[in-house]
């Protein structure tokens, strides 16, 4: 791996934390980092054989092989630890500029400045905030990102459903204007539910079993949209619900808008904004007779589905986006974690 001047370290290796580590060597040539060490709980063996072979995403296109505290990565050694806190790691000796926390375990202010308390100078965290300020900014690449201004310690990279529903929303309010916003969520299933029933979470329908039902869950989607888009603020409502599918989402989203439309101008709206300008390679538009499979191991943030928009009168607006909300979301982690380091270090 050629020489790049900043070092990043995975805290957390499950679906996000393994997903980040493959798009970064797919996407090799793309970023000033290299990933220098990940930690997690799981024994190496176990480290080894999920980053090779994955249900979901299929075998790691590279070489993956174990030797002491290395997981070889084509010949690049990323450091092992299976340390349960983030002051068990020695942060500045690993020498890094930036942990991506990817284990969710850290969701207050207090929790994730155990990272920076810890060496850690910054931490870009794989999910959104229970409030605004208990981190220093929340990133929806190609919406906000320019605002980072490198000083930041804690930032978020928001949800998957943020990053797939704010970048359609804030197009639509600036070209017609929104009046109100609601959000259904059509989400796989994750692994904070039990394949059979189980005492996992404290959200009651997330103990049931996985693959047997549709399970509404608790969502905190439409406050997340309002900490990007605080001009929709009061006007969003959201609600979620996971399927028995392994991976790909979709959001199911209703507008009233503003002013007279209809579908063909919406679907121009979102079809030219995939084409170009600062959310090409994000937003992509598709007409074709997809069905959410087809979506596995797509790095966009949202593909929006214009055969499904629906006006019913002219200002109801129907619209469907889909989104792989492991894949999509972990190229973020990327691209967010390589912008941050840049202004960063420019700061
Ligand atoms: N999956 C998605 O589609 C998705 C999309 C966007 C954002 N996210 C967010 O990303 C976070 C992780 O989700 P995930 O789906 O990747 O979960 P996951 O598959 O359960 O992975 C979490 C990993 O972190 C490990 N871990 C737990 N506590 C730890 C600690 N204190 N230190 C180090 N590692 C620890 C877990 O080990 P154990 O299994 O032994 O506990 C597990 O290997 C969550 O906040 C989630 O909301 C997920």
């Amino acid at each position: 791996m050629p020489n790049r001047p900043y070092r990043i370290a995975l805290n957390g290796y499950g679906r996000i934390g393994r997903c980040v580590l493959r798009a970064f060597y797919e996407r090799n040539a793309a970023f000033d980092f290299e990933i220098v060490a990940l930690n997690d709980l799981a024994d190496m063996a176990s480290l080894e054989y999920l980053t090779r072979f994955d249900s979901t995403h299929g075998r790691f296109p590279g070489e993956v092989k174990v030797e002491g505290d290395c997981l070889h990565i084509n010949s690049h050694c990323v450091k092992v630890l299976r340390h349960s806190t983030p002051e068990a790691v020695g942060w500045r000796d690993l020498g890094v500029d930036l942990v991506l926390e990817c284990s969710g375990a850290y969701n207050t202010r207090s929790e994730a400045q155990r990272f920076i308390d810890a060496g850690a100078p910054r931490v870009l965290l794989s999910q959104p905030m229970s409030g605004a300020a208990d981190v220093d900014a929340t990133v929806v690449m190609g919406i906000n990102h320019e605002r980072l201004s490198g000083a930041e310690r804690l930032v978020s990279n928001a949800s998957c459903t943020t990053n797939c529903g704010v970048p359609l929303l804030k197009l639509l309010n600036d070209a017609i204007g929104l009046d109100y916003v609601s959000i259904t969520t059509i989400h796989s299933a994750m692994n904070d539910q039990p394949v059979i029933d189980a005492y996992h979470h404290d959200d009651l329908r997330r103990t049931r079993s996985a693959f047997q039902s549709v399970i509404p869950v608790s969502t905190g989607l439409a406050k997340g949209i309002e900490r990007l888009l605080p001009e929709l603020s009061g006007r969003i409502q959201a609600k979620a619900v996971r399927v028995p599918t392994v991976n790909v989402s979709c959001l199911d989203i209703t507008l009233q808008m503003s002013r007279d439309t209809d579908a063909q101008t919406i679907n121009r709206i979102l079809r030219e904004a995939a084409q170009s300008g600062p959310l090409e390679g994000l937003l992509a538009y598709t007409e074709l007779p997809h069905a959410s499979c087809d979506f596995n191991h797509d790095p966009h943030s949202a593909i929006v589905d214009g055969s499904l928009t629906r006006a019913s009168g002219p200002r109801l607006v129907n619209l469907l986006a889909w989104f792989d909300n492991e894949w999509g979301f972990a190229n973020r982690m990327l691209d967010v974690a390589d912008h941050f380091l840049r202004v960063a270090h420019r700061a």
